[in-house]
């Protein structure tokens, strides 16, 4: 396990990612019933992008530094904004970026749950700090630390908090990734067929994401899912991280509605190259 989130935190992935997964828990919200949210592959939890590695890369500077730069952010987009904002005062300046778990916690009532799952050691350790030093005391997050996310999805479903989300959000370093989240989607949706599912996977050769997207669509639990991809540049060599897109079964209408908003705020502006577009579509259901 090389791969390391230090290093990429707060990119143009991050943003499209954090946007999306504050949306839907804003939507989980909405009712009073509780939720449960399961982030497989949670990293640290708080990252310090003056720090040696977020600095060797700068990837953050063309991602949420134009976040924070932005004016006329939309309505949807300020609740995550405000977030990053509030972590960087009173310097308004851009140095503490929340991960998923972070930005999970912020958003979790009373009466919700959030379990993380970080395989790393190393990272599992400081997930665990950063998460005890903000949040003490909190009953509602359980830091499984050193647990393998996937096997923690079948481990835990069908969850006693019927309403939920996982979210799945792996390094892509092994040439069996895509196969193991379709191995843990079908085993997830069989135990938990209402749960919302959310993966975030890499855009280098869009043929090798559309394959992924097909691949879920066949799965006989799935009823209901849709792919949002992003493309921060045209996908002429393959060699490069070109994109990402995140794939949604039973997807909150909410989410759904706001889409338009969200990513044609954030296409432009996290524009790498000439070619840079978002689109989304139904892979089964709604309009199939
Ligand atoms: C892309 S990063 C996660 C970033 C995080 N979700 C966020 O948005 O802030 C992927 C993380 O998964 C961890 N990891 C890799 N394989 C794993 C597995 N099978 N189970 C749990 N964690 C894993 C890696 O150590 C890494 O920290």
């Amino acid at each position: 396990m090389n791969y390391r989130h230090s290093y990429h935190a707060g990119n143009f992935a991050d943003v499209m990612k954090h946007a999306l997964q504050w949306a839907c828990l804003s939507y989980l919200q909405q009712k009073e019933k509780p939720f449960w949210l399961l982030d497989t592959h949670a990293g640290i939890g708080m990252y310090d992008l003056q720090g040696e590695q977020a600095q060797k890369t700068a990837e953050w500077e063309l991602g949420i530094k134009r976040l924070l730069q932005a004016e006329d952010v939309p309505e949807a987009l300020s609740g995550y904004v405000q977030a990053v904002r509030d972590l960087n005062l009173p310097e308004d300046s851009c140095r503490w970026y929340p991960g998923s778990p972070y930005l999970a916690a912020l958003q979790l009532r009373e009466q919700d749950q959030l379990t993380l799952c970080e395989l790393h050691p190393e990272d599992a350790q400081l997930l665990a700090e950063n998460v005890v030093q903000d949040f003490p005391r909190s009953q509602r997050i359980t830091v499984a630390g050193g647990r393998n996310g996937f096997a923690a999805l079948k481990a835990l479903t069908p969850p006693p908090i019927k309403r939920g989300m996982v979210l799945i959000d792996p390094p892509f370093e092994q040439p069996d990734e895509f196969e193991q989240v379709i191995n843990a989607l079908a085993d997830g949706t069989k135990r938990w067929a209402n749960g919302t599912y959310v993966v975030w996977y890499p855009i280098k050769d869009p043929v090798v994401a559309s394959e992924f997207q097909q691949a879920v669509a066949d799965l006989p639990q799935v009823s209901k899912a849709m792919a949002v991809d992003l493309l921060i540049r045209g996908a002429q060599d393959s060699s490069r991280l070109n994109g990402c897109g995140m794939l949604f079964i039973n997807p909150p209408y909410g989410v759904v509605q706001q889409l338009p908003t969200i990513m044609n705020f954030l296409t432009p502006l996290l524009k790498q190259e000439r070619g840079a577009e978002w689109q989304s579509h139904w892979l089964v259901g709604e309009e199939d």
